[in-house]
């Protein structure tokens, strides 16, 4: 499975290394050659232009700022139909971080189905829970489990191909249902990035549920 990514910033990085050293075809692409050069020499993937990288990829990444994505969509002319029936990880969060409040595009329920309706792509919504810092550590860093990442899509080829990057990375791969529920997990990372910014540390965010310690003494 060759993995595409568009974006060549912090979750660019850590996801496309994990996944390029876990034996992955890795093509990196963003707007600046330079950046996608650089970020291709940090990551083990290969460089190329936008074009390129959803031709030769069997599932792909979308990994920009959520301001950005309509003027990232024009620059992938997805107007062209390149994106339909592919299957299109979006690990965005469409908050804004002066208030720590959804920050949608006028009329969209949640970011994944906005670039589902955009694209004709079978997007899966994941990756967004966790920092990028998280996918450069080993899945079980100061846990008793691997963290779990979450994820929304319908059942089939799509979110078996995400379990499997998420198998890749040593995380536990959980489907909360279909792309319906990823405005769940894009409001869920509100509430942690809001976390995040007021000190909580990051490790007791990634697992639901914490192993009860033994019981207290009587
Ligand atoms: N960082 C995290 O911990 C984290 C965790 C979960 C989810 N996310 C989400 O993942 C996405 C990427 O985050 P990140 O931390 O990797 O961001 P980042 O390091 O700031 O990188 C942002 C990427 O978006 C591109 N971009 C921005 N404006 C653009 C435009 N107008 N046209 C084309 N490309 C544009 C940038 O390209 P240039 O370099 O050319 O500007 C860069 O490749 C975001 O939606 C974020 O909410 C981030």
């Amino acid at each position: 499975m060759r993995v595409g990514i568009i974006g060549t910033g912090a979750m660019a990085r850590a996801l496309g290394a994990r996944w390029a050293a876990s034996g992955r075809t890795v093509l990196i692409a963003g707007r600046s050659p330079s950046r996608s050069a650089d970020a291709a020499d940090a990551t083990g993937a290969r460089a190329s232009r936008f074009g390129d990288v959803i031709r030769r990829s069997d599932i792909l990444l979308l990994a920009v700022d959520h301001r950005a994505v309509d003027e990232v969509l024009e620059q992938m002319d997805t107007g062209s139909g390149v994106l339909h029936g592919k299957v299109l990880i979006d690990c965005t969060n469409p908050v804004d971080t002066a208030d720590n409040r959804l920050d949608l595009p006028t009329g969209a329920t949640s970011m994944a189905e906005y670039l589902a309706d955009r694209t004709g792509a079978q997007v899966v919504k994941a990756f967004n829970m966790a920092q990028a810092s998280v996918w450069e550590r080993p899945p079980q860093w100061g846990l008793s489990q691997p963290a779990t990442v979450l994820s929304a899509a319908a059942d089939g080829g799509a979110a078996d191909a995400v379990t499997a990057l998420i198998d890749d990375l040593g995380f536990r791969s959980v489907n909360i249902g279909g792309l319906d529920r990823a405005r769940y997990l894009e409001a869920a990372a509100a509430i942690v990035i809001g976390l995040l910014a007021a000190g909580e540390p990051s490790g007791s965010l990634l697992t639901w549920v914490r192993p009860l310690g033994p019981p207290d003494a009587p």
